[in-house]
């Protein structure tokens, strides 16, 4: 997950790139559209890459009912696309299913392990040893299904449009190679897409260095450390061996541009991000065919309906919700941390606690024991999954604080439904929203000196400031609701996304179905 934010763009080394070798845009024939009127999404399954895709899909069965919807993804989201589905149906009964293909191959995060790094310098070393693996998990063998897979099923559904994930990096190859009309749409922000494509080089003087956590503009005393970081990410981008080899083998197998990491943004080609004015880092440019579409979240049924019992009890007090991303197990020592923190705010305040939790490693339960008393008096609940979606969870309006990771869907989740964040980054592309989350005033970067690693005081410390009756906790939760608020009022970013994604599945006259 380290270089997410890299990976999911290649824009802003494509700039760097762009710097010292000024080539120019290469002429194509037009894209090819198939039937008018058909969209195929092809994405990650974890929720915080593909959700954003899941959302956009809902909204065109919804707004669009007479496109079809396609979605491939490996094993895993069928269920959750028949759920998104119903719920669409529910609201629009004109409304069709998404038609679910599965791809045969890895997930994601189940090839990249969970790594936690530092930010800044000290956490770079890794991405630059581990390049390839981020661009692509896959092997080249797997890489080649995949591609393979996709190339079929564009044969197949022959899709006006094919709306993509940067992480899937066979299905981009396999479209491109295939000359046919697709869109992307990623989770994080033009921040950090687009940094290389502002005037003066201001990517390194002004902007903050993805996995930086640098605040905006960046401190002088930080510049040096900026660029440094910049031209690592480029060097390991472009010179490392096994990158280049892994690339070598895909072309002999006949895949056009493999694993190309700087030619992501095209300009006939719509980006759309989800960037909400006044919270991501204000770009001088936003390069053309770029959409902020602001918070794209999916629309689920109420918290009441998907569990009455444990909404109930959220509503009934106010809840401090603890659930750090998909893929984040907590080792021993974040377990200790955490529940110290959560001891520390149960025994100082009336707050309750709703914690995910799930170990990493098999210590013993015994490090749970002093919260006991709190679970038997029913302040405190602790699972391993949530039964509620958390979208849901937070607009039940029970939840003073959200504690996440710094992920871009948990963020932008936290944003909409105008609940304080207290962030702890654990790795390099989440340091920049815990850096906004500081910005825009919404919420608390915890542990900050010793980020990645916590303290319980560190965290309990941070949960009690956004959440007691002090200036910064009033200031933070203000901040936050009239935020919360007009997001919720204006158009909904999954609508702008699938408003986006229609204009391409409705085939103009004159430019031809393709076969
Ligand atoms: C954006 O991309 C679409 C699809 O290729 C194209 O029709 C449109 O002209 C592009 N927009 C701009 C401003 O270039
Ligand atoms: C975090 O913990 C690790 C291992 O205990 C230690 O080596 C490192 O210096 C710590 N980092 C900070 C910033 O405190
Ligand atoms: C595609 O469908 C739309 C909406 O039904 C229609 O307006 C358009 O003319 C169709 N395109 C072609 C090429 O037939």
């Amino acid at each position: 997950m380290f270089v997410r934010s890299l990976l999911l763009t290649g824009a802003l080394i494509a700039a760097l790139v762009a710097f010292c070798l000024l080539g120019s845009p290469e002429a194509r024939p037009p894209y090819i559209q198939g039937q008018n009127r058909t969209a195929l999404f092809i994405s990650n399954i974890e929720h915080g890459l593909s959700n954003v895709h899941i959302a956009t899909a809902t909204s065109l069965l919804e707004n669009y009912p007479d496109i079809e919807v396609h979605y491939a993804s490996f094993s895993g989201l069928g269920n959750k696309l028949a759920r998104v589905s119903k719920f669409a149906k529910a609201k629009t009964p004109a409304a069709r299913e998404i038609t679910y293909h599965e791809i045969d191959g890895k997930a994601y995060f189940s090839i990249l392990p969970l790594s936690i790094t530092p930010p800044g310098s000290a956490g770079v070393a890794k991405f630059a040893s581990d390049v390839q693996t981020w661009i692509s998990p896959w092997s080249v063998e797997e890489h080649m299904s995949i591609y393979n897979r996709v190339g079929a099923l564009i044969d197949e559904i022959s899709p006006a449009v094919v709306v993509l994930d940067t992480l899937v990096r066979p299905a981009v190859d396999s479209v491109r190679d295939k000359n046919w009309m697709h869109a992307f749409i990623t989770p994080q922000t033009v921040a950090e897409n687009f940094i290389g494509d502002q005037p003066y080089g201001s990517m390194f003087w002004k902007y903050p260095a993805l996995t930086s956590g640098f605040g905006f503009p960046v401190p002088y005393k930080n510049i040096l450390e900026n660029i440094y970081l910049n031209f690592r990410f480029v060097y390991a981008a472009m010179l490392t061996p096994q990158l280049n080899a892994k690339k070598a083998a895909l072309r002999e197998r006949g895949v056009k541009d493999p694993i190309n990491f700087f030619n992501l943004h095209r300009p006939d080609i719509p980006w759309i991000t989800m960037t909400t004015d006044g919270v991501s880092i204000p770009l001088d440019v936003v390069p053309v065919n770029v959409t902020c579409a602001g918070p794209i979240l999916l629309s689920v049924a109420p918290a009441h309906e998907q569990d009455p019992g444990l909404t109930q009890w959220v509503q009934r007090s106010p809840t401090v919700l603890i659930a750090l991303g998909s893929g984040f197990k907590y080792p021993l020592d974040y377990a200790e941390a955490m529940i110290g923190a959560v001891f520390d705010v149960l025994s100082k305040t009336d707050l309750q606690v709703l914690w995910k939790f799930d170990k990493d490693g098999d210590y013993s339960d015994d490090v749970l024991a002093p919260l006991e008393p709190f679970v038997k008096t029913g302040r405190l609940r602790l699972s391993k999954w949530l039964t509620i979606d958390i979208m849901s969870l937070l607009e039940s309006g029970g939840i003073a604080a959200f504690v996440h990771h710094g992920g871009s869907n948990c963020f932008n989740e936290g944003l909409a439904a105008g609940v304080p964040h207290v962030v702890l980054p654990l790795w390099a592309d989440l340091y920049n929203f815990a850096a906004i989350a500081e910005n825009v005033g919404v919420g608390i970067w915890a542990c900050k000196d010793t980020s990645p690693n916590w303290t319980a005081k560190g965290i309990s410390g941070a949960i009690l400031k956004v959440t007691d009756g002090g200036e910064t906790g009033i200031s933070l939760r203000q901040r936050s609701k009239s935020l919360g608020d007009k997001l919720r009022t204006g158009e909904q970013g999954r609508d702008i996304a699938a408003r986006e994604i229609a204009k391409l599945a409705y085939v103009k006259k004159g430019q031809g179905e393709g076969p």
